[in-house]
């Protein structure tokens, strides 16, 4: 395909209900952030937009949750969205919002434009209304009983104990998580976008047009939907939060837009801010056929954005997006990351712990992103480990690329007198001209890669160039021919030439890492005192980048080192955090201040706990967790498998035989990979050491308590 006339590049518009953790970061912020600086470094128009998703029930229940209220939580998640991408060096042109007006008209004009051709269709359907509260209920405002696994965690959306999709009228006693009455049903009217009407159009153009140069994993997808029946899909809802319906629109009051409508307007919505924040015409961006446009997504937004959007790009006459460069997902030592079990990296904490904890915290940045793009979930699912972490930086950055340079600078100004030596031709040598063979071969492979979105493999090669550099470095050992000034007439020359090529190399390597490390790229600039100029791709292959003469700056650590003691810690953290969420109660680190008082509660919530008295049969710790024990417990003629933090206070072989109360209804998690089927009750005394919760006189296991 020939070069597009410009690049349009989005990532999926986070949720701004909370932090973003590093699997999101993986999944749809770097890889389309080394895309973009790769296009802008060839020269390429690009503009690349983002911006907080600001609707959907997903705000109002954070709300709930934090005490707050719908506007102050979009307020405070967007700025502190902004700033982690921007601490971790992704470079929106524009992060926007979709509470702004801008968006709102842009979206309702949208909406407006299908209805009015006719492209909408109505539908009257009875949904949950909740009289106490006068509104119709959202799937997620309704709680009721899973009717697969029974549990009383399911909500009109999905249960939480077993992660089943669900819809409000499986639920078996539904209530409304607004008032707690019970809802009744009412007529209401929504808008549908009719998908069915487009199938013929989607299988063209997904899996004839698109099978070949999409990734498996997204025509799949996209295939099971298609295969499975297009529906209609309702684009409106009852609710106050939102983008409201055009006043135009009959029968619209009251009723907003569906957030996963007016979320990807939010793309064209930036776009437009983007244009009139610069003097720039927006329209060729979504109207053009030469824009190339590419949606950068996790892969459980494939669904909106390789069949619903683009059904409504069409209808609208915008343009289609050429590629969904979807990724799977990350997980975090072992576990699927969540953010409701707390197993996770939130993007803020690595933020904290690293980057803002030194001075110049880019190679910080930079470790975190070489370590995500290697381990990028491009084709399947893939996992962050501590471990992995330091072996990615200590082994690889600093040991072959940071050592590279390193040894090229301080051999530079300790042999060359601070310059760019001078090559003598007549002495260049076949591992040398093998070496610059490889210098102008790699640009090309590299580019090659980027354009059909392999960044892994992409950086691999950048990183492999420089591990050849780091070998020639090691067979020409510049630092023996130094001993031999005074008797090899030619061992000056030598060591110019091997230092020239080197130098030549790190600007070499300056170009091409600079889409996945930028700050890199801008530590190695300032050592080289060159402007940024140099970093356009088309330099990349040249052997002459760096004049001879050229005086250069003294070398600057381009990675440091990560201790084990700093992964032992990380670990650590991450079990007290699930720990602080999970069936294990916390330990207070220094009980001076009171536990604050919960809220009262009806003496039906705390008749729904079954506590039982149980005897501790067997305790073994649990593999990799400090704080985490085994116990099997004996209740009402079972053992159950019961994980508890105990770890710190107690030997296994202490609690054998012990009595203990256990909440036995507790829906079963799973920590560590383990099962875990109740919670043990523990008291926690001044000091933070707990104590079981016991009867007064020893009892049969299994005994109720209430
Ligand atoms: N907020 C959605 C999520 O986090 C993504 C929205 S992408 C957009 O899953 F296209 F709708 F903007
Ligand atoms: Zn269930």
């Amino acid at each position: 395909m020939s070069t597009p006339k410009r690049y349009l590049v989005t990532s999926a518009l986070p949720y701004a209900n909370g932090l973003k953790h590093i699997g999101h970061l993986a999944g749809a912020y770097i890889p389309a952030d080394i895309y973009v600086r790769y296009l802008r470094a060839q020269k390429r128009e690009v503009v690349f937009v983002c911006g907080s998703d600001e609707h959907g029930t997903a705000i109002p229940i954070q709300a709930k949750k934090e005490g707050s209220t719908p506007q102050e939580i979009i307020d405070k998640y967007h700025q502190a969205l902004k700033e982690d991408f921007d601490a971790l060096s992704v470079s929106f042109d524009i992060y926007h919002r979709t509470s702004e007006p801008l968006h709102h008209e842009t979206a309702a004009a949208f909406f407006a434009q299908l209805q009015e051709k006719g492209d909408l269709i109505t539908q009257e359907s009875e949904q949950y209304y909740d009289e106490a509260s006068k509104t119709f209920l959202a799937d997620r405002y309704i709680k009721g009983t899973c009717p697969h696994c029974k549990s009383d965690r399911a909500y009109g959306d999905q249960c939480e104990t077993c992660g089943r999709t669900l819809s409000p009228d499986e639920l078996i006693n539904p209530l409304s998580t607004l008032s707690g009455a019970t809802p009744e049903k009412k007529k209401t009217t929504h808008w549908y976008l009719p998908l069915n009407q487009h199938e013929d159009f989607l299988r063209e153009w997904i899996l004839g047009t698109h099978a070949k140069d999409w990734r498996p994993t997204v025509v799949g997808q996209c295939k099971s939907w298609i295969e499975g029946g297009l529906q209609p899909r309702a684009v409106t809802r009852d609710l106050d939060w939102g983008v409201k319906l055009p006043a135009s629109i009959q029968g619209g009051a009251g009723k907003v837009l569906y957030v996963w409508f007016d979320a990807p307007i939010g793309y064209i919505s930036a776009t437009k801010q983007w244009a009139l924040d610069h003097g720039k015409d927006w329209t060729p961006f979504w109207q053009d056929k030469e824009t190339k446009l590419v949606h950068f997504i996790g892969k459980d937004n494939i669904v909106f954005h390789c069949i619903i959007f683009p059904v409504m790009l069409k209808l609208h006459g915008y343009i289609l997006p050429e590629q969904v460069p979807a990724n799977e997902f990350l997980n975090l030592e072992g576990d699927k990351m969540s953010t409701s079990r707390n197993w996770k990296l939130d993007m803020r904490d690595y933020i904290t712990d690293f980057v803002k904890a030194e001075n110049g915290g880019g190679q910080c940045v930079d470790m975190l992103r070489y370590y995500l793009t290697q381990i990028a979930p491009e084709t399947k699912d893939s996992e962050f480990t501590w471990k992995g972490f330091q072996d990615a930086v200590n082994s690889e950055l600093v040991a072959i690329f940071g050592n590279f340079v390193n040894r090229t600078w301080v051999l530079m100004h300790k042999l060359c007198n601070g310059k760019v030596p001078h090559l003598h031709p007549t002495l260049f040598e076949e591992n040398e001209q093998s070496l610059s063979r490889e210098i102008q071969a790699a640009p090309g492979r590299i580019s090659e890669l980027i354009e059909q979105y392999k960044f892994r493999d992409a950086l691999f090669e950048v990183m492999d160039l420089a591990r050849k550099g780091n070998q020639y470095m090691q067979k020409k050992e510049p630092w023996m021919l130094a001993k031999k000034i005074e008797t090899d007439p030619t061992a000056q020359k030598q060591i110019d030439n091997c230092l020239h090529l080197c130098l030549q190399l790190t600007a070499n390597l300056a170009i091409l890492i600079n889409p996945f490390l930028p700050n890199t790229a801008l530590t190695l600039l300032h050592m080289m005192k060159v402007v940024d100029r140099m970093l356009a791709w088309e330099n990349a292959g040249s052997l002459t980048l760096l004049n001879a003469g050229y005086p250069l700056r003294a070398p600057q650590l381009l990675f440091r080192k990560i201790e084990d003691a700093e992964v032992a810690q990380q670990i650590e953290k991450l079990q007290k955090e699930i720990m602080s969420s999970t069936t294990t109660p916390t330990t207070p680190a220094n009980n001076t201040t009171p536990t604050p008082e919960k809220p009262i509660i009806q003496f039906e919530d705390f008749a729904k706990l079954d506590l039982r008295s149980g005897i501790i049969r067997k305790a073994e710790k649990v593999e990799k967790a400090d704080k985490l024990l085994k116990l099997e417990v004996e209740l009402q003629e079972e053992n159950r498998i019961i994980v508890s933090g105990i770890a710190a206070h107690y030997q296994p072989s202490e609690i054998i035989g012990k009595q203990v109360t256990v909440v036995c209804n507790l829906a079963p998690r799973k920590m560590r990979g383990i099962e875990s089927n109740g919670m043990i009750l523990m008291a926690t005394d001044k000091s933070g050491k707990l104590h079981f919760v016991q009867p007064e006189n020893p009892i049969e296991p299994g005994s109720q308590i209430s």
